[in-house]
């Protein structure tokens, strides 16, 4: 879940690298550093601890020059923050390595490689696979080859960048486990973790598969397989648009992206419904063989991604009468499960690069399901290609480290695909027609919801002096409270928990006081006369309520009762509706908090490490 960015080019790279680096800080940030091949035949490395800028002011005063270099920024997973262990890494004062992953079998490598009288300066897996290139590199003269035969001790998952001195017009990569594209220019190659890094310098991509390495030179690229068979890995055009990846008039990524929800909402619907019908084609031409004979769902997913899942449990129980089942990826991959006959499984990714929801993957393709289906935000991410339907999401690039936009469109995604497979089930044209139009009122519901942006605000302030808070639903609306904690622990550093609401008085009453906010999404749905039951429960004890529900749930503010009208909104696209409050909540408490509401301390945007 470290950011890679490298180039070879014939002008000063420095800039690049750095720019690419400012773009990747979505995935770990604890420190980063660049190493270029200067014009004396040196290999000159800058490393910094914390963000880019720090790495950025450092090279600013001491500028080394370089038309090849690779660039890192880090989030620790052996070792600490440090200077020593941020990447690159040297074996000696010629061969600099930038990777993202694990090396599993580090320890018994770094072991020989000592005895064989390598120095280690860092507590880094990393480090080794430097000093193995070396070793290997002492013995064949020539990078690639030496990467390749230290490539083939590695265990773990990797993306390895590799220059050497002694070859100072190549850059080696290597793809085994995370993700690497290459960026063709004209008369200049680049490479990085994440395409969106090397937006500014080219919209052409080459995806590199696992187990590929690659020669990346001024003027070519050679690509072979896992095999050492040449490939050619096609070129693709970046889709979004440039601009995606910038705040333009907002002060936080995270504020745009819940701004951006109406509109991403709308483009993940268009062109696949219409105004009474979802399109079934549109969500994949074969979507209908594939869906006819599920019996069973298996979602499959990690964090605010797991919680799409659970909102999707209800909906496609409810709408399509197939029973389906949630699971964490991390859990999932490390547990013997029994598979029902014609059980689909379904993986909610944003990154579609999530390390455990991969592997799950893979294990499911080996393991008899009737077929691997994703829903995903990257279509050029691991996922997207290993699966056998897709549905993308249209929420565009997602770089505030807090998912907000993506869990959004996920859930209008995944009310898509219930609807088409109800329709298998037995759902009929006018419950169709009547979700269908729901779905068309999602925009205006959402821009609605955004409109209590002031309000949410002002009540932010009751939350900053707090150290704890609960968030009650019931229903559907049980993983939106979930979500909302979520949010609200990530970026603000408050401790936040979710409950049904149900589940109140089997213990988290016993926390309720003056001291403990409790925040409830409360829509009118057939579960609301008990919803306020346990509100009740929890006014009695002296418990501060936030209540966000629409003018039909008949509450009012009163002492102690905040209640926040949204409008009246369909049951079923309530949840994504009442997500939305949530957000802003959680992002004005963190600004008033002063915390890194884009990179919180401690998360990355796209854990490719399990
Ligand atoms: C990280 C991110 C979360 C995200 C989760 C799953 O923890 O910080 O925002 O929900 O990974 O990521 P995915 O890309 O698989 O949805």
């Amino acid at each position: 879940m470290c950011g890679i960015v490298g180039a070879v080019s014939e002008r000063d790279v420095q800039g690049i690298l750095l720019e690419g680096l400012h773009r990747l800080e979505y995935r770990g940030y604890d420190s980063a550093g660049m190493a270029v091949m200067g014009s004396d035949g040196q290999v000159n490395r800058v490393r910094e601890v914390g963000k880019v800028a720090a790495l950025a002011d450092a090279v600013a005063t001491t500028p080394s020059r370089g038309i090849v270099g690779i660039a890192h920024t880090r989030w620790a997973t052996h070792g600490e923050p440090s200077q020593a262990n941020a990447h690159p890494h040297m074996s000696g004062q010629r061969l600099a390595v930038v990777h993202n992953g694990i090396i599993e079998n580090y320890i018994e490598l770094r072991d020989s490689l000592r005895a064989d009288g390598f120095e280690f300066t860092s507590q880094t897996d990393t480090e080794v696979v430097a000093h193995l290139i070396e070793q290997q590199f002492r013995l064949t003269a020539d990078l690639y080859k030496a990467v390749q035969a230290a490539t083939s001790k590695l265990r773990g998952a990797y993306a390895l960048a590799v220059l050497h001195a002694d070859e100072p017009d190549h850059v080696v990569v290597c793809r085994e486990g995370s993700p690497l594209v290459i960026g063709v220019g004209i008369g200049e190659n680049f490479i990085a973790s994440d395409q969106l890094a090397l937006l500014p310098v080219t919209d052409r991509f080459m995806f590199l598969e696992e187990g590929d390495m690659a020669d990346v030179r001024r003027d070519s690229v050679k690509i072979r397989d896992r095999d050492n068979a040449p490939v050619e890995r096609p070129i693709s055009r970046f889709e979004h648009s440039m601009d995606s990846a910038d705040k333009g008039e907002y002060r936080h990524f995270m504020l745009k992206e819940i701004y951006e929800q109406a509109r991403v909402i709308k483009a993940t619907t268009e062109g696949r419904i219409t105004k009474t019908r979802v399109l079934e084609q549109a969500l994949g031409t074969d979507a209908g063989k594939l869906l006819e004979n599920v019996r069973h769902v298996q979602i499959i997913a990690c964090g605010t991604s797991y919680h799409a899942g659970m909102v999707a449990r209800y909906w496609i129980e409810e709408l399509a009468g197939v029973p389906c089942s949630v699971e964490v990826a991390s859990e999932f991959r490390y547990r013997k499960h029994v598979i029902q006959a014609d059980t689909l499984f379904l993986c909610i990714s944003q990154s579609g690069e999530t390390a455990d929801t991969l592997a799950a993957l893979r294990q499911a393709k080996k393991a008899g399901f009737r077929a691997a289906m994703a829903i995903c935000n990257v279509p050029s991410s691991s996922l997207v290609r290993e699966s056998d339907l897709v549905i993308m999401t249209q929420a565009g690039p997602e770089i505030g480290v807090a998912s907000t936009k993506a869990f959004t469109t996920q859930l209008t995604a995944l009310l898509l695909f219930t609807i088409a497979l109800a329709k298998h089930n037995g759902l009929s044209d006018a419950k169709e027609a009547e979700l269908v139009e729901a779905l068309h009122a999602l925009p205006s519901q959402v821009a609605a919801a955004l409109d209590l942006d002031d309000a949410i605000e002002e009540l932010s302030a009751a939350f900053v002096d707090k150290h704890h808070s609960l968030f009650l639903g019931r229903g559907s609306l049980f993983p939106v409270a979930l979500e909302g904690a979520l949010k609200l622990k990530e970026i603000s550093y408050i401790h936040a928990e979710a409950y049904p609401a149900g589940e109140l008085k089997h213990g988290p009453l016993a926390l309720v006081d003056s001291d403990m906010p409790v925040v409830t999404v409360a829509p009118n749905n057939d579960m609301l006369e008990k919803l306020k039951s346990n509100l009740q429960e929890v006014r009695a004890r002296g418990g501060e309520l936030f209540i966000f529900a629409d003018g039909e749930s008949r509450m009012t503010s009163e002492e102690g009762i905040h209640v926040m009208q949204i409008p009246a909104v369909h049951p079923i696209t309530a949840p994504i509706v009442y997500t939305v409050p949530l957000q802003l909540l959680a992002y004005h408490v963190a600004v008033l908090k002063g915390t890194d509401v884009d990179q919180p301390r401690n998360l990355a945007k796209s854990v490719t490490v399990e």
